[in-house]
């Protein structure tokens, strides 16, 4: 089994976007290969970042339970909303909080906004986060379009090319994960 942490972050009272994070906890438990670790930003209540994890001297719980979620998991999955063309700021201020926690971790990305283009500006940037965080960002990316429309509450496909394009990122997901995990492992 492969142990993915989902780090989900938007905070924003009714939030859409908690559908995508949901469909894909629910498509990554469904593929039998991944254990899921979900990380919900909105619990955790962070301040705004003054100091990273390991300059602190008594970091709080909620850092340690998050910097442990990231550092054991095999693979990591970052989802936002789209806010005005990047990623939500909540989720910003949480990854830099953390250092080594990233260091070789394949990430997959997953964006997604109410319009039509599925938060394809976020994801973009996502991309480059993720590599000056030291990590891998798979290249096939997971973009909802019309989350209301797309998903139900719970994060169920409501039509066939959002299930199938889920489909395929989990798939594309595994893969990266245990090509990527596998070699870290025989390097340490
Ligand atoms: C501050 C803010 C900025 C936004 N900017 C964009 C944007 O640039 N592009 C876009 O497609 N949607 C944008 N949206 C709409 C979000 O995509 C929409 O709220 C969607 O439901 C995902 O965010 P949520 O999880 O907070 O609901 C914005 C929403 C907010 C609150």
């Amino acid at each position: 089994m492969l142990k993915i942490t989902i780090l989900y972050g938007a905070i924003r009272e009714g939030r859409l976007s908690i559908r995508a994070a949901r469909a894909l906890e629910k498509a990554l438990k469904e593929s039998g290969k991944a254990e899921v670790t979900f990380i919900d930003i909105k619990t955790y209540n962070l301040p705004v970042m003054e100091a990273r994890l390991f300059e602190m001297k008594n970091p709080s719980a909620s850092l340690l339970e998050i910097s442990n979620a990231l550092s054991s998991a095999d693979g990591i999955v970052l989802v936002s909303p789209e806010y005005n063309n990047g990623y939500s700021g909540a989720l910003k201020n949480t990854v830099d909080y953390f250092t080594k926690e990233w260091s070789h971790k394949p990430i997959g990305i997953v964006a997604g906004s109410n319009g039509r283009m599925g938060g394809i500006n976020a994801s973009n940037m996502m991309q480059l986060l993720i590599l000056a965080i030291n990590a891998f960002p798979m290249p096939y990316k997971l973009l909802v379009p019309e989350l209301h429309l797309s998903l139900d509450e719970d994060g169920n496909p409501q039509n066939e090319i959002i299930a199938k394009n889920i489909k395929r990122f989990v798939s594309e997901y595994l893969w990266f994960v245990e090509a990527i995990s596998n070699q870290v492992k025989k390097g340490t």
